[in-house]
């Protein structure tokens, strides 16, 4: 526990361990305080107009600000793709249930701002996550599509790319703009997945 701690804050404090991307001029980092304002509106858009979140609300500033520090505070990754100085998306790992034994498994979460989707953001901060998260040493990310086969068509690509297989669905559970949503469950193992013992014990 103590050693996801130091490697997960390590990664957010240190520079040099920012990832350069397929994408010339975009960077893969560790997200910061001040890209709360990006996050936000990011987010705000995917509530407002999308189904993949399910929240109904846009949350402020001071709420996704919250929200991030308490990931990074538990040892999670919580990245930001940036071009020209303009923060594009996020992604981040956080715990897939509470629970003790839940422990080597996360889930990832991943916005792109509408203006930079499709043009292979999504696919760079996913990549670098996975990454961050074997190197944190989790052995499954589980990634719950809201509206899978619904509005999330580039969600499920995108996580199929990474090699996450779709492991269930959970009819319309959800309602949102007037109809039934669909969950979508997909996971992908990391590092040495189930073949030795789970280094959170
Ligand atoms: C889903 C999302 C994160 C994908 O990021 P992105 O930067 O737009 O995607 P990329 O350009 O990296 O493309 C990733 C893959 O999806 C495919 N794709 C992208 N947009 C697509 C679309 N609208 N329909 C179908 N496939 C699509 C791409 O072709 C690519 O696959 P390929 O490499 O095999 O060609 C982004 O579109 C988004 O934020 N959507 C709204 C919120 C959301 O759905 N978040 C996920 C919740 S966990």
């Amino acid at each position: 526990m103590a050693f996801r701690h130091a490697l997960a804050s390590e990664l957010h404090n240190r520079s040099s361990l920012l990832l350069e991307a397929d994408m010339t001029d975009l960077i893969i980092r560790a997200s910061h305080d001040s890209d709360s304002p990006a996050i936000t509106r990011t987010y705000a858009h995917a509530v407002i107009h999308g189904t993949a979140s399910w929240e109904l609300e846009p949350p402020n500033e001071e709420e996704m600000a919250r929200r991030r520090l308490a990931i990074v505070d538990a040892g999670f990754p919580y990245l930001v793709a940036e071009r020209g100085g303009n923060v594009l998306g996020y992604c981040y790992a956080s715990a897939y249930r509470p629970r003790a034994a839940y422990k080597a498994t996360v889930e990832d979460s991943i916005y792109i701002h509408p203006d930079a989707q499709g043009q292979g953001v999504g696919k760079a901060l996913l990549g670098a996550l996975i990454q961050h998260c074997e190197g944190l040493g989790y052995r499954q990310m589980v990634t719950i599509v809201g509206d899978g086969y619904g509005g999330s068509a580039a969600s499920l690509k995108l996580h199929e790319r990474f090699g996450f297989t779709v492991i269930g669905i959970a009819k319309s559970v959800g309602f949102k703009h007037g109809r039934w949503l669909d969950q979508v469950l997909m996971q992908k193992t990391l590092g040495a997945g189930d073949s030795t013992p789970s280094p959170f014990t």
